[in-house]
């Protein structure tokens, strides 16, 4: 086990990331949350407007990105965004009602990957030497919320030129990415230099976000990451994002700052706000809570 939490600190303070095999979760379950997603995506037009985010308001829903200026570079991907943790706060007019299991196959894995990250974040904890409800006590409480990103990149003719996500940090303590089974397009900057994540069968990408490199002071990173496109073939991948809820507020722990490692950042609530209006205004949203 020491040596568990050893690699895991090594991963996650180099490029912040890593794929979990052994997570418990079987491949066919996972290949049903896919093919959940793919039915999803593959409807006719105008019953996935049905859930579209500007018929509905708000950020949840079906759509691509959010326009904020005429400037804007866009991301060539169309999104499902639903709130799924807490339970009360699902917007289920916004739950595809087809295929007809996917409100489940959801539920169920969220529950699953939920359960996933209250172990890493002790396992995180106890590898910086920390009492091991140090950061899921704020990141994993009762009212903590679990956001799932289902992300459908079609082909692309000017795939040399047009990027399905831009450059970017995920606001989230946690995320777990499950990649397409077969084209890969995930791409994550370690020292400098844009790395692809391969394609590991069975395997889970987990990756920090900004709020868990606040929390750990500096010491694990939420790596820059962005998506490619392909010129042939369309890829799906699902995202589940945790962070604490709104009122939560969230900063270095103590025990790890001292005169050698001073405070790096501030304490802050509702981060995933900041986050996500920096994101759309392309700013770095780590640098406004930096001391
Ligand atoms: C993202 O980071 O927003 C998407 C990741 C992916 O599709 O691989
Ligand atoms: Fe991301």
């Amino acid at each position: 086990m020491a040596l568990l939490h050893a690699g895991l600190r090594s991963a996650l303070s180099s490029s912040g990331c890593f794929q979990a095999i052994g997570h418990g979760i079987s491949s066919p379950f996972l290949d049903q949350v896919r093919a959940a997603a793919t039915q999803f995506f593959a409807l006719p037009v105008e019953e996935k407007q049905k859930y579209s985010r500007e018929v509905h308001g708000g950020r949840e829903g079906y759509g691509n990105d959010v326009i904020v200026s005429d400037k804007q570079v866009l991301d060539w991907s169309y999104r499902l965004i639903l709130q799924v943790f807490p339970e009360d706060q699902r917007r289920l007019d916004l739950w595809p009602e087809n295929p007809n299991d996917f409100g489940e196959v959801v539920h169920e894995y969220a529950t699953k990957i939920k359960f996933m990250m209250g172990l890493l974040y002790k396992a995180m904890a106890k590898s910086l030497n920390l009492e091991e409800n140090s950061f899921s006590d704020q990141l994993l409480g009762e009212q903590a919320l679990m956001q799932a990103r289902f992300n459908f990149y079609p082909q692309c003719s000017r795939a040399d030129q047009v990027l399905g996500v831009k450059p970017h940090t995920d606001r989230s303590g946690i995320t777990v990415l499950l990649q397409d089974k077969e084209v890969e397009g995930l791409q994550v900057l370690v020292d400098g230099k844009w790395v692809r994540v391969p394609i590991v069968p069975h395997a889970i990408v987990v990756n920090l976000g900004d709020q868990m490199q606040i929390m750990s002071n500096g010491i694990f990173k939420s790596p820059m990451h962005r998506v490619v496109t392909n010129p042939e073939r369309m890829r799906l991948s699902v995202a589940l994002f945790n962070e604490p809820d709104p009122e939560t507020e969230i900063g270095p722990v103590e025990k790890l700052i001292d005169e050698t490692r001073p405070r790096l950042y501030k304490n802050v609530k509702n981060y995933g706000h900041i986050n996500y209006e920096c994101y759309q205004r392309g700013e770095v949203a780590l640098e406004t809570v930096k001391i």
